[in-house]
């Protein structure tokens, strides 16, 4: 199965991705968990990434484009893999497809998780992420049970870019660029969405629904 997950910033794509990976046992591959491997490791890719990421910027397309065909030609690629905000651009989404031309592939289902602008800022600014396991947690909507991570005991931080001006920047960058995909896909006619307004669980099971008449 080879899936792109969609939404907008917030919208819960990191949250339902992990949860696809437990049920289906294919990668999650998050170009924005890339980019900050990369910024933490100090590398050139996360030199040119942090500033941009900071900015609530896209990366430019040719650097985003060069790591997910590298990602997507690895071993544990070959039964399936989960796109987690790649891609996000029209640019990217044609460049997805040679790559996948080239490997033999299809994209199976492209699942959007529809969430209102209203619901993001919050979304982002209550996030905490643990340090050690990268496990997602709200302040809010989905609290930690202590001060440390409940899976792993690990510290919690907050990402550099989920405050309210960031999140500004990131909101507009995906209404100019990332939307119009929405209607790309519906044309390739694999498109589908679920209501990502609901509890976290609710939405799994609809992806999962999804992805069940889908693969019938
Ligand atoms: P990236 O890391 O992909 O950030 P994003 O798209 O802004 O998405 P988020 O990770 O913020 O949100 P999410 O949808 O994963 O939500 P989550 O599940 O965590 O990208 C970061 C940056 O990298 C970009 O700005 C850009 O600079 C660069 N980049 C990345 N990919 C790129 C690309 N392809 N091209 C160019 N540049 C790229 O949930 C959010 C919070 O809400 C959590 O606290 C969670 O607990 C909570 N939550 C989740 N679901 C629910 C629910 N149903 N109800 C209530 N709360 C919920
Ligand atoms: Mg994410
Ligand atoms: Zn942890």
């Amino acid at each position: 199965m080879q899936l792109i997950l969609m939404g907008a910033p917030g919208a819960g794509k990191g949250t339902q991705a992990a949860k696809l990976v437990k049920k289906y046992g294919i990668p999650q591959i998050s170009t924005g968990d890339m980019f900050r491997a990369a910024v933490k490791e100090g590398t050139e890719l996360g030199k040119a990434a942090k500033a941009c990421m900071d900015a609530g910027k896209l990366v430019p397309d040719e650097v985003t484009i060069g790591i997910v065909r590298q990602r997507l030609a690895k071993e544990d690629c070959q039964k399936g893999f989960i796109l987690d905000g790649f891609p996000r651009t029209v640019e990217q989404a044609d460049a997805l497809e040679k790559i996948l031309d080239e490997l033999g592939k299809k994209i199976t289902c492209v699942l959007n998780i529809n969430v209102p602008s209203e619901y993001l800022i919050e979304r982002a600014v209550g996030r905490r992420i643990c340090k050690k396991c990268g496990s997602t947690y709200h302040v809010k909507f989905n609290p930690p049970k202590g001060d440390v991570c409940d899976n792993c005991g690990g510290e919690l931080y907050q990402r550099a870019d989920d405050n309210e001006n960031t999140m500004k920047n990131r909101l507009n960058a995906y209404e100019a660029s990332t939307r119009p995909l929405i209607d790309y896909y519906k044309k390739a006619g694999i498109y589908k969405e679920v209501d990502g307004r609901q509890e976290i669980t609710k939405v799994t099971e609809d992806l999962i629904n999804v992805l069940t008449s889908v693969n019938e």
